[in-house]
């Protein structure tokens, strides 16, 4: 726990956590509770990566995680990419690239991209960093256009 207790806080906001049902995926307070809708619902089994969310830096799949298991946790959604370098590095490839088709899994993949940053720094090659991205499905196949996008990181300033 590294925040107060009681407390999740997503993006800018805090969340009071005697407000939350205990048995609420994060997934659906991210969604339904806070209005968060570039996270995606997939699978809700752990199998899709539509979900993925940042909970202190590390990619989670919100689907499988307990709101109340994160008390004092930050969560970063695709929708705080302004407010984290990573996150917005990895957005921006992916607009560069024109890598998205209905767009459903892109959230997804963007935010497990930037985790995928955020543990392995600079020095991960587009191979280490797609090979990282097995678990994220993209229905329409589009993935040819996402390994361009990963391909293309180093356009962009780190
Ligand atoms: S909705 Fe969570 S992994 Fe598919
Ligand atoms: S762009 Fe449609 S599911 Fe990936």
């Amino acid at each position: 726990m590294t925040g107060p207790a009681g407390v999740l806080r997503v993006n800018a906001a805090s969340i009071d956590l005697a407000t939350v049902p205990a048995d609420e995926r994060l997934l659906d307070t991210v969604r339904w509770r806070l209005g968060l809708k570039g996270t995606k619902e997939g699978c809700r089994t752990g199998d899709c990566g539509a979900c993925s969310v940042l909970v202190d830096d590390r990619t989670v799949l919100s689907c499988l995680t307990l709101t109340h298991e994160l008390e004092g946790a930050r969560v970063t959604t695709i929708e705080g990419a302004p407010m984290d370098p990573e996150l917005e590095r990895a957005r921006a490839a992916f607009q560069r690239a024109g890598a998205l088709q209905c767009g459903y899994c892109t959230p997804g993949f963007v935010v497990a991209l930037a985790g995928l940053l955020k543990e392995r720094g600079t020095a991960a090659t587009p191979e280490e960093l797609l090979d990282g991205l097995q678990g994220n499905l993209c229905r329409c196949t589009g993935y040819a256009a996402i390994a361009r996008a990963v391909a293309g990181l180093s356009e962009a300033p780190p």
